[in-house]
């Protein structure tokens, strides 16, 4: 489709599918259709990207086998009767799991303490959340319509059920309102602000955050799942140092494997810990761990920066292009890896375009905007982002012409929408 595609085969160990063919041609055939739909297509969803081959040998080595409920041991005691763990044998997943945390300090240069154990970052979320704050306590998080992710209090989410979650908004600009929060984190008192977004393309201020969180006692929490790789590599404000919690996943600008971790002040860690196992989760995924570890050593090389940097500056020439088009783009532009177009004054909805787009071979999806008139299912708005076409090795004139690609989307439904109401 592209001249550039960039899906790396090497990456993808095709000798795979072969082998699953072997026992169920069925899933093999779908692994296959699966792996030429992302083959063949441009990859715009602002939260997937693709990993090494390396971080997929990881996750699919011997250790998808080892039960190792608990942390590791002391090295003192590690020859000695697994004192941190409640199985046997776990010696060399002791070493991987403190070696991954290290890599991960090491790559946010932090001495936070760090738990690798969480399996998504929901169940980050979950744990970080009962950590610190009781059933019923007040949270003060960004509104999911304004960017906010479901597990930041949202109704059909256990964030919802479990905590008293209330909203910050976007100002009429979508820029995120700190006024609002301000006044309401005053008005609340709550025990935790909460900042990080699903989809919001502007740099957070985590330094003013901290200060208001802490003029009303609370504790701030930012779930940096989105962003993370751009803070890895050096190209968003870090919220080290100003965050008692941090959350993350691993699997989005991070280009590691599906996963999620959770950093915090050294006085949280027992209760981060407990949280995560035995609150939480049962045994840890070492196989997925050793996969976190081999991304950060991937994230500590200086190609990492290269193409973080890259991720940020073939976002800002598309939402260019698309402006340039006459598109409305919330806020304006972009400062990170995605932003939104905003659909509402279209007769059509971002769910019309995410599957007209589909038909093309570009893969999007539909978003709330600010302010959102349609139903959720709908969506006045489309997110894209540039982080996995920037793997396969997209730079700025790429993202322009993916630009006028959806452009042509747009125009073709513009037309339907324009001969049916005659
Ligand atoms: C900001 C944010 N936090 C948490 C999550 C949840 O991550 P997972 O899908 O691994 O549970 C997401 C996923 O999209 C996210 O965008």
């Amino acid at each position: 489709m592209f001249d550039r595609n960039g899906y790396d085969d090497s990456r993808y160990n095709l000798e795979n599918i072969a082998e699953i063919a072997k026992t169920s041609p069925t899933v093999a055939a779908l692994v296959e259709k699966e792996y030429n739909r992302q083959k063949n297509n441009v990859e715009l969803i602002a939260s997937e990207n693709y990993c090494s081959e390396a971080v997929l040998a990881a996750c699919g080595s011997c250790l998808s086998w080892k039960y190792a409920e608990g942390y590791p041991a002391k090295p003192v005691d590690r020859h000695s009767g697994n004192k941190g763990r409640y199985y046997g044998g776990t010696r060399y997943v002791d070493e991987l799991e403190e070696y991954c945390c290290d890599k991960w300090r090491e790559v946010f240069n932090t001495d936070y303490h760090v738990n690798v154990q969480p399996h998504s970052g929901s169940q980050a979320n979950f744990a970080a959340y009962n950590a610190v704050l009781e059933p019923g306590d007040t949270i003060l998080s960004l509104n999911l319509d304004n960017g906010g992710h479901l597990t930041h209090g949202s109704s059909v989410n256990f964030s919802g059920k479990f905590f008293d979650v209330h909203f910050y908004n976007v100002d009429d600009n979508g820029f995120i309102d700190m006024e609002d929060l301000e006044k309401k984190a005053k008005e609340l008192q709550p025990k935790l602000i909460l900042t990080g977004a699903s989809a919001y393309s502007r740099i957070i201020d985590f330094e003013k955050f901290a200060e208001i969180a802490k003029s009303v006692d609370a504790l701030f929490m930012v779930d940096m799942a989105h962003i993370a790789g751009l803070v890895a590599g050096g190209v968003h404000p870090s919220p080290f140092g100003y965050a008692d919690i941090i959350t993350t996943t691993t699997h989005k600008t991070l280009r590691g494997p599906r996963g999620g971790m959770i950093f915090c002040r050294e006085e949280l860690a027992k209760k981060i810990d407990s949280a995560v196992f035995p609150f939480a989760q049962g045994g840890p995924l070492e196989h997925i761990i050793a996969g976190k570890a081999v991304c950060a050593e991937e994230a500590l090389r200086p190609e990492f920066k290269e193409y973080a940097a890259q991720v940020v500056k073939n976002c800002a020439a598309f939402a260019d292009e698309m402006l340039k088009l006459g598109y409305t783009i919330v806020t304006g532009g972009t400062d990170n890896h995605v932003f939104l177009i905003d659909l509402s004054d279209k007769a059509f909805s971002g769910k019309d375009l995410q599957n007209a787009c589909d038909e093309v071979g570009i893969t999007l999806n539909k978003n709330c905007v600010p302010n959102e008139k349609r139903s959720p299912m709908q969506t006045s708005g489309v997110r894209v982002g540039t982080a996995p076409m920037t793997t396969r090795g997209f730079v700025e004139e790429d993202f322009i012409e993916v630009a006028h690609r959806i452009d042509e989307v747009v125009k073709k439904l513009d037309a339907e929408k324009a001969a049916e109401a005659k």
